[in-house]
């Protein structure tokens, strides 16, 4: 690496603060980097950064995810609702029972299965709450692509609900056709790898990733699929010059799969995100990419490649669109802190000491979840249902569907 670009990724991380990762995670990271390289070399030079992305994060072994990095909680890179507070997925529990119960009278077993898992910490609660509620489903199957953190949801449920082990089936792939009953993923979609794309005064084009012999940059090129051509062919016309935003296909491609497997019930997607009117707003100009290591949250996704993870928005329009072609209905669309609250997040609470430390911390649990300036309304909740027409409870206060 030559001094002045040696001098120029220095001064980045030092004005980001990036703590330096150990030698072991350092040389993970180097290890990736020539995984990568070598796969921008077997393409010609460059690889869209939607494939970038995707190595970055599942690559085997090496990978965000697949690596053994902490990710998830204080030590690890970000935080999501399931550790912000147990209430998040008891509230999660509730919106399972009525469906679990609906189900149920129609005589046949219903479950639950959830995509990336995480920790397993919203696994677990959910499972206690529903077990007291007497309504837990007849598995509770985990689809996960990270082998690290298949253990850790191991070592969770055992830990906090270990007479409940045995109804938790961890799949490998997706279930086969007939999957009766509720698919949950939170924080999922949104680690899905997307297509960049950009719109200059003289051109549409991809962001590719390149290999300079000393580090990643960006290059720009055609479209890589008529697919995605199609996609930004409908977006770019109401954008103006110099703006990039993502595209997420495999979002889509999710969708089309989870259209495949489930017979009857609803999937719960969770996530940060907007309309597409609001995703590919004028002022939105560098789109949404968004990378998290150690807590701090910035823009530039070739920062030690595989231990950092790299995030986008979703676009819930895209996916209202993905579920209807597949066959799905949208059964609701809601910001997070309304979606809580219509499934009881202050039922949960009850009366306390108000000088109590613990229900101080509960309150303050409470406002990071609801509040609109915390997760309440960037963080969204779509129900897609597939022959099943009940009025879902967490959607009684407000349903944004007509904002899609
Ligand atoms: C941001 S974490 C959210 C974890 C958990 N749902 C929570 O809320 O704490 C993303 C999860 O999605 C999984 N994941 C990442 N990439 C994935 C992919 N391409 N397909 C399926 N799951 C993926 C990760 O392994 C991880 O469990």
């Amino acid at each position: 690496m030559n001094n002045s670009l040696k001098h120029q990724n220095l001064l980045k991380k030092q004005l980001l603060q990036f703590p330096e990762p150990d030698i072991d995670a350092q040389q993970n990271s180097q290890a990736l980097v020539a995984l990568i390289c070598d796969e921008i070399e077997r393409e010609g030079g460059k690889i869209p950064f939607e494939c970038f992305m995707a190595l970055s994060l599942t690559a085997p072994g090496l990978g965000y995810y697949s690596a053994g990095n902490q990710k998830i909680g204080v030590h690890g890179d970000f935080v999501t609702a399931p550790e912000i507070s147990p209430l998040f997925s008891r509230c999660i529990a509730s919106q399972c029972q009525q469906v679990l119960s609906q189900l149920d009278q129609a005589g046949e077993a219903a479950n639950i299965l959830e995509f990336g898992a995480g920790t397993g910490t919203m696994a677990a609660e959910i499972l206690l709450e529903l077990e007291r509620l007497q309504c837990l489903p007849h598995c509770y199957y985990i689809l996960e692509v990270s082998a690290d953190l298949q253990q850790r949801q191991r070592e969770t449920i055992r830990r906090s609900a270990p007479h409940l082990e045995a109804a938790v089936i961890w799949l490998k792939t997706l279930p086969q056709q007939d999957f009766r009953g509720i698919v949950l993923a939170n924080e999922v979609l949104d680690a899905l790898p997307v297509h960049r794309f950009y719109k200059t005064a003289k051109s549409v084009g991809e962001y590719y990733v390149a290999w300079n012999g000393q580090q990643f940059v960006w290059e720009l090129g055609e479209i890589c699929s008529d697919s995605l051509a199609n996609v930004i062919d409908r977006l770019e016309k109401d954008l103006p010059d110099n703006y990039q935003s993502e595209v997420n296909l495999a979002a889509n491609a999710w969708v089309a799969s989870l259209a495949d497997f489930l017979q009857q019930g609803i999937a719960l997607i969770i996530d940060y995100g907007f309309p597409q009117r609001e995703y590919y707003h004028v002022q939105r100009s560098q789109g949404t990419l968004m990378c998290h290591y150690r807590h701090r949250a910035h823009d530039d996704p070739f920062v030690y490649p595989g231990l950092q993870d790299i995030t986008a928005h979703v676009d819930f329009t895209a996916v209202a669109e993905a579920a209807a072609n597949a066959g799905l209905d949208v059964a609701g669309y809601n910001t997070q802190g309304f979606f809580l609250l219509a499934n009881g997040l202050e039922k949960f609470v009850g009366v306390a000491d108000i000088s109590d430390p613990e229900y101080l911390k509960t309150i303050q649990q409470i406002k990071t979840l609801t509040m609109p300036h915390e997760m309440g309304e960037l963080f969204k909740v779509m129900a897609l249902s597939k022959n099943y027409d009940c009025s879902l409870q967490g959607f009684q206060f407000q349903d944004l569907r007509a904002k899609l």
